[in-house]
């Protein structure tokens, strides 16, 4: 299949990429590289042994999006593209409207206008804000609590009317839960712009490092161990859970929405753990405040992605931190060259 891959060149996107060209389609890749390197692609392109197309442009460019459809014939669109830190959207909640929000009604209309109709669109399990029980199932009420969720779950009704409004189309939201880890090659992997937001990523650097200490933010939560507990899930799980949406979803006409996430839950002081182990060396840490806008826990069912997409995550938590590991110690400065 001829698919277009808005934000190919980041963390999810480039991953994604490895397993699309290993199952033999032909990528059109586009990524205004405001957060991401374009080496990550040609390492992509190295590890698989293939080639893809790389345009540097952005998403709200309707005109650009659109004359790529027609002059690749895509016949799909993997939508990756947008800004995704938590914390900055309350400080430029504009900027995240812009790229998330409009950035993807421009690609809508220069879906509609190139007739293609099949959309797989990155969402998050940010959109169930603060759940009241877990684990999560897809039919749980949605909110919102930060601009960054709110670009979400307005993409993800935006999405939601148009495919109720004219029924040819695919649309498939992915909630993600917190993808961590890397490639097994060790050749990409996440490459936070700054100090990392994310906790494995912070993690890492502290391994390396880079940084001093780790902060676990809170440990007086209703928790076994007091600190937050996630679903995290190995991004090679979530690059197949694409590729699983993909084959069943395309010219499926509807609105399918998939929680991916592993089922299972880990507190910060266990995957500080976890990472330790992986990679043999002491993570300092000390137990700071409550970050403001966290929630205790947090984790999917991901029986329906099962049931629907006959997919599931595959890898544990010795995989997320050994392949997170090779890739921060092979490369300290990420893609940095
Ligand atoms: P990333 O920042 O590594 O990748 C996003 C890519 O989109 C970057 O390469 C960036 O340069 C590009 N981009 C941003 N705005 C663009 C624009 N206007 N035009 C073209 N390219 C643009 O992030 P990621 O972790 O790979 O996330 C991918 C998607 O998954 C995002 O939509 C994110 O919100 C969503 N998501 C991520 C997580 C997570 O924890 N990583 C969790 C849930 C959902
Ligand atoms: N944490 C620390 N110290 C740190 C960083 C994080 O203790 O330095 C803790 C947090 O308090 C939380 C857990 O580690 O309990 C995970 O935090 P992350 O920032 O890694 O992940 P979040 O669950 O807060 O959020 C992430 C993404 C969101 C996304 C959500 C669900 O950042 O965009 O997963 O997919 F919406």
């Amino acid at each position: 299949m001829k698919i277009l891959v808005t934000g190919g060149a980041g963390y999810i996107g480039s991953h994604t990429c490895i397993l699309l060209l290993e199952a033999g389609h032909t990528l059109v890749v586009i990524d205004n590289l405001s957060n991401s390197k374009a080496l990550s692609l040609s390492r992509v392109q190295e590890i698989t042994g293939q080639s893809l197309v790389f345009v540097q442009a952005d998403i709200r460019d309707e005109t650009a999006m659109f004359e790529l459809m027609k002059s690749h014939a895509i016949e799909a669109v993997i939508h990756f593209a947008g800004l995704k830190a938590v914390g900055e959207s309350s400080q430029i909640p504009v900027n995240y409207y812009d790229n998330n929000v409009g950035g993807t009604l421009a690609l809508l209309k220069a879906m509609q206008k190139a007739e293609v109709y099949n959309m797989i669109f990155s969402s998050s399990a940010t959109v169930y804000g603060d759940p009241q029980t877990v684990p999560i199932t897809e039919d749980f009420p949605l909110t919102a609590t930060n601009p960054y969720g709110w670009s979400k779950l307005m993409v993800e009704q935006i999405l939601s009317d148009l495919q109720a409004s004219d029924p040819q189309w695919s649309v498939t939201l992915l909630r993600y839960f917190n993808p961590v880890g890397a490639h097994p090659s060790g050749l990409i992997g996440e490459d936070p712009n700054g100090i990392p937001n994310n906790l494995l990523p912070y993690i890492a650097q502290v391994a390396i490092g880079r940084l001093e200490k780790l902060s676990v933010f809170g440990d007086d939560y209703p928790t076994p161990d007091g600190t937050g507990v996630r679903d995290y899930i190995h991004v090679m799980d979530l690059a197949k859970g694409h590729l699983a949406a993909l084959e069943r979803n395309t010219n499926r006409a509807g609105r399918h929405v998939y929680n991916l996430g592993t089922g299972q839950g880990y507190s910060v002081l266990e995957m500080r753990e976890a990472f330790a182990k992986a990679c043999q060396r002491e993570i300092p840490y000390v137990v700071s405040e409550r970050r403001p806008g966290d929630i205790a826990e947090c984790w999917a069912d991901p029986a329906w992605a099962q049931q629907d997409l006959d997919w599931s995550a595959e890898l544990g938590l010795e995989e997320m931190t050994t392949d997170a590991w090779r890739w921060q110690s092979r490369f300290p400065n990420g893609f940095e060259e």
